[in-house]
């Protein structure tokens, strides 16, 4: 038998973290690594939060899973905070990214289908888009190194050109539900939406009776230096898929949405055995607590803009490897002019940098939100030292 008894879908690397403290990994074989990968955009509070992981432990104690078929105290006061500091009028947690996605397309569908306008199924979808890995959500993305081998795929789903709003405007029809879009796209390579464009998608919803579905699982919850990036643009989503940070490293997402696009999810159109038990809850309630503080969100705009400046300061004196900075906040992309996954690699393996290679060969640098000055010094006085001695493998 030459298969791995953990199923081989990810190409993973030599790093194997046994341990964390802050923005600091520590591996089976006691290396240290400054971790500005976050498990993905995950680890809101870094490694090893006191708030957070006293605050699952306690409730672990407690208790830690009932059934959706009883009352929740714990839910229902998540679920009111999030509502207390969001456009959203209602909640729906899940476990993951990818089922907070599947809510917010079902829910948009029966938005519709609860109209009278069931034929109005279709969500206009983005290239390079990334909403997760079930079957919806892969249908709802046109990127072949997910899809292929998975057809038949969900109908349902057209596909524009991201920041493209005349193309997008344009494949509305009968049948269309609303824009399904990642106001940042982070597997796509920190593509960031244009004001015009997402402020376009929301008067073209209002103008046409749809809904604006946004994505901010990877971009959302801090990340940005705001709560939820889409308030960089001053606009609100009828609907919105979130994880990651929610849970800052417990399995955690949620569908939010307004009461009048959640019109048709009423009782038994949804569920899920563990979404929102008491332990996920307690886990999400300190996230928030923390990053509701005064001067938390602030300081994530306050470290992002040093971290950008530290990038861009370094720029020139590599000009040979490096082209340019993306992204917001502690979202950040520093793009490439060779392969970024054979440079994470050697920053990883040679410099201790924890780093997460995306589309159009931008590197990722998405820290905990709790990193200070001393870890951005850390992290671009790795990289500089890491650029000067990389060499592109040729054909890069
Ligand atoms: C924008 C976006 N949506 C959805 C997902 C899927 O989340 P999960 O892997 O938790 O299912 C991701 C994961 O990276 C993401 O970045």
């Amino acid at each position: 038998m030459t298969i791995t008894p953990l199923m081989p879908v990810y190409p993973r690397c030599g790093v194997r973290p046994v341990r964390g403290e802050g923005a600091y990994l520590f591996g089976e074989d006691g290396q240290q690594y400054l971790d500005f990968a976050s498990g993905i955009a995950v680890n809101a509070l870094g490694h090893a939060h006191p708030h957070l992981t006293k605050a699952i432990a306690e409730q672990a104690a407690t208790l830690m899973h009932v059934s959706n078929l009883y009352g929740s105290p714990q839910g229902e006061h998540l679920a009111q905070r999030l509502v207390d500091n969001t456009f959203a009028d209602t909640v729906f947690f899940t476990n993951s990214g990818a089922e907070a996605v599947e809510c917010a397309i079902k829910t948009a569908r029966r938005y519709h289908f609860a109209n009278g306008n069931p034929q109005r199924h279709t969500l206009i979808t983005f290239d390079t888009a990334f909403h997760g890995r079930t079957l919806g959500a892969i249908s709802a993305t046109n990127q072949a190194k997910m899809r292929d081998g998975f057809e038949p795929l969900l109908p349902g789903f057209a596909y524009a050109k991201f920041n493209d709003l005349e193309g997008a405007l344009a494949l509305i029809d009968d049948n269309t539900a609303g824009f399904l879009v990642e106001p940042i796209q982070g597997e796509g390579g920190i593509r960031q939406a244009s004001h015009e464009f997402l402020t376009g998608l929301r008067k073209a919803c209002d103008e046409h009776g749809l809904l604006l579905v946004l994505d901010e699982v990877q971009c959302g919850y801090g990340r940005t230096g705001k709560f939820f990036a889409h308030e960089l643009y001053g606009i609100t989503p009828d609907i919105m898929a979130v994880a990651k940070g929610i849970g800052g490293g417990f399995p955690l997402g949620a569908c939010l949405a307004t009461e009048e696009a959640a019109k048709g999810m009423v009782a038994g159109t949804h569920g899920s055995t563990y979404g929102g038990n008491p332990l996920a809850m307690a886990a999400g309630e300190a996230i928030l607590d923390v990053m509701l503080e005064d001067g938390f969100l602030e300081n994530v705009t306050a470290m992002g803009d040093r971290l950008r400046q530290g990038l861009e300061q370094m720029i020139p004196n590599h000009d040979h490897l490096f082209d340019s900075v993306r992204g917001t906040g502690l979202m950040l992309g520093l793009k490439l002019k060779s392969d970024s996954r054979a440079f994470v690699a050697f920053a990883r393996d040679n410099h201790n940098l924890l780093l997460v290679s995306a589309g159009e060969n931008v590197v990722r640098i998405l820290p905990p939100l709790v990193i200070d000055e001393s870890h951005i010094a850390e992290c671009i006085d790795k990289l500089s030292t890491a650029a000067r001695v990389y060499v592109p493998a040729a054909d890069d």
